[in-house]
């Protein structure tokens, strides 16, 4: 037998460290936004960022230059006392680099030393099985109890390897401490060896084609989405685990539209949120991560045709039953959420 003792699954791993958390706390986290900590003047937004952003994520990964990693660890630490993050509302978190960097240890002992008490999230990079977050688990329980940390610092895994993706469900259920899992496509593509350069979104090659026409005609056809397969994978994983699934990046900074398209289809198929590497993109995921106005009447109708969620009504010709009555909570519960963070869409919704 592999798997803990149901009972051993919530005490801490080491002493002094807080105990792990039974729920995941409530928060919206439409968008993660990435910010170079390195970058002086990229820091400086960081306070206004905040209003903006649902998590600031401190990235120190790739795209932070190998001669810029200890400078972007102490700007994270710098981010850490800008403002009171927990009452302003909006998560902090930081990507750290994979275990099996030069960086690793240091980035995570002097996270959560120096700023433990802000940080809620750490993502961990190219995570390949449940044993590199119990390694991450046990140090960072470890470093908790030197800090005194009463709340314990969650962990969010890229699926950015094959041998993750092929392991995503033993991910999820690794650890209490598991807050979630994100779609890293740049580095999937890599190591799946897809054949693309792109990160994210479509490829004008991967597509379905209508049969011959009988009067020759030129064929319909469209692009389909290669992130499907993964993403639905990852989706399943995260609700049978009680975490949460996300979107990661879109690199076409300049075609919004296109990543508008990969932003609803996740959110579609259950993705809470996405990345964002650009403060355009925040306005786009925030349209796409709050449920449509229009979704949210109709989903609130349901719920009041059907007060105690079982039975069956017809709503504008369209059967209702316990079924539609579920669906339509998630979407309301969300409604909530947003309505609590976002005067404009409360009151939208509120319409
Ligand atoms: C993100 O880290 C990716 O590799 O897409
Ligand atoms: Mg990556």
């Amino acid at each position: 037998m592999s798997q803990k003792a149901p009972r051993q699954f919530f005490k801490p791993l080491a002493a002094g460290a807080p105990e792990p958390m039974r729920d995941l706390p409530v928060r919206l986290e439409r968008m993660i936004h990435f910010v170079p900590p390195h970058l002086d003047k990229v820091r400086a937004k960081v306070p206004a960022m905040a209003d903006s952003a649902d998590v600031i994520l401190g990235n120190l990964e790739d795209a932070i230059p190998a001669d810029a990693k200890a400078a972007a660890r102490a700007g994270v630490i710098e981010m850490a006392g800008m403002i009171d993050w927990q009452a302003r509302g909006t998560g902090f978190w930081s990507r750290v680099n994979p275990l099996n960097s030069p960086w690793f240890q240091d980035d995570v002992s002097d996270l959560v030393l120096k700023a433990g008490h802000q940080l809620d999230v750490l993502m961990i990079p190219k995570v390949e099985g449940p044993w590199d977050i119990h390694f991450v688990d046990q140090y960072v329980a470890q470093l908790e109890a030197k800090a005194g940390l009463s709340r314990p610092i969650l962990l969010h895994a890229i699926l950015e390897t094959a041998e993750g993706v092929a392991r995503v469900e033993e991910i999820a259920l690794a650890s209490p401490r598991m807050q979630g899992i994100s779609l890293g496509p740049a580095d999937l593509a890599a190591s799946r060896k897809m054949k693309t350069t792109r990160v994210g979104g479509g490829h004008p090659s991967y597509r379905v084609i209508e049969d011959p026409r009988e009067d020759g005609g030129p064929r319909a056809s469209a692009q389909q989405d290669p992130w499907h397969y993964t993403v639905a994978k990852m989706v399943d994983a995260c609700g049978m685990a009680g975490i949460k699934p996300f979107y990661g990046p879109f690199g076409d900074i300049a075609d919004l539209e296109a990543c508008e398209q990969q932003f609803r289809n996740t959110f579609l198929l259950g993705c809470v949120g996405t990345w964002t590497l650009h403060p355009s993109q925040i306005a786009v995921a925030k349209t796409v991560f709050s449920p449509d106005p229009e979704e949210v009447r109709f989903a609130r109708r349901v719920l009041a045709a059907i007060p105690d969620g079982a039975g069956v009504a017809m709503l504008d010709g369209k059967m209702q039953d316990d079924a539609t009555w579920k669906q339509a909570k998630v979407i309301c519960d969300l409604a909530d959420q947003v309505a609590a963070r976002d005067p404009d869409l409360a009151a939208a919704y509120a319409g």
